[in-house]
């Protein structure tokens, strides 16, 4: 798969930012071509700008309809060469224009273990639902709201005195680890999707 990234965010980064740090000390093998986000505002643009790396603004605002807005941004990643898209905190349901122009090429970061407490506000869900365990899901982007073919999970316990926000810090420690992680499995290749599995075959280049 070719390795130029497209990470689409809608604020603070920090997923960003460890995709950039993957890409900076050798642990991931490709390069961030362009960071785009649907809001002007979004302190990740400034982490991308910091890195040396083009930071466009698609606000979703500014287009009629989801897919007018998913059409502007296929244009953009195609012109630059992009093969990957990284959803990295990017808060915009994703439709079918971007989805077919990258078939099995979309990846997005969950902080819950799906499908447990998909949508927003994962966290607060968590803590509200009482469960012990919650985590971090990588998976593909399908049609399906947060229900592609999942790529890699990490649990991370949920604490007698979790709040959604003390919850959310820890899940997040394991989201910069494993997003990178997640990233380089699916450009190695040797995998193959069955039903809504991700299945590694161990025949890299197949992908
Ligand atoms: C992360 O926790 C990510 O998993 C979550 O938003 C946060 C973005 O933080 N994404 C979702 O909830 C998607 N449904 P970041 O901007 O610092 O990477």
């Amino acid at each position: 798969m070719n390795r130029r990234l497209g990470v689409l965010i809608s604020g603070r980064g920090s997923n960003l930012q460890a995709l950039i740090d993957a890409t900076r000390d050798g642990r991931l093998d490709a390069a961030i071509a362009v960071v785009i986000s649907n809001r002007e505002e979004a302190a990740g643009l400034e982490r991308a700008r910091a890195a040396g790396i083009d930071a466009v603004v698609i606000g979703h605002r500014d287009y009629r309809s989801r897919h007018d807005h998913d059409r502007a941004l296929v244009r953009e990643l195609t012109a630059r060469g992009v093969g990957l898209v990284c959803l990295a905190g990017y808060m915009r349901l994703v439709g079918p224009v971007l989805l077919d122009a990258f078939p099995d090429a979309v990846l997005n970061i969950h902080p819950s273990l799906l499908p447990a407490f998909p949508g927003l506000d994962a966290q607060a869900q968590a803590i509200a639902h009482g469960v012990k365990v919650s985590g971090v899901t990588v998976h593909l982007v399908t049609h399906e709201l947060d229900g592609g073919p999942i790529v890699l999970q990490r649990a991370v316990p949920v604490l007698e005195n979790d709040t959604a926000d003390t919850l959310a810090e820890r899940i997040l420690v394991e989201e910069h680890r494993v997003y990178p992680e997640a990233v380089r499995i699916v450009l190695d290749g040797g995998w193959r999707i069955e039903g809504r599995r991700f299945r590694r075959t161990g025949a890299p280049g197949s992908a």
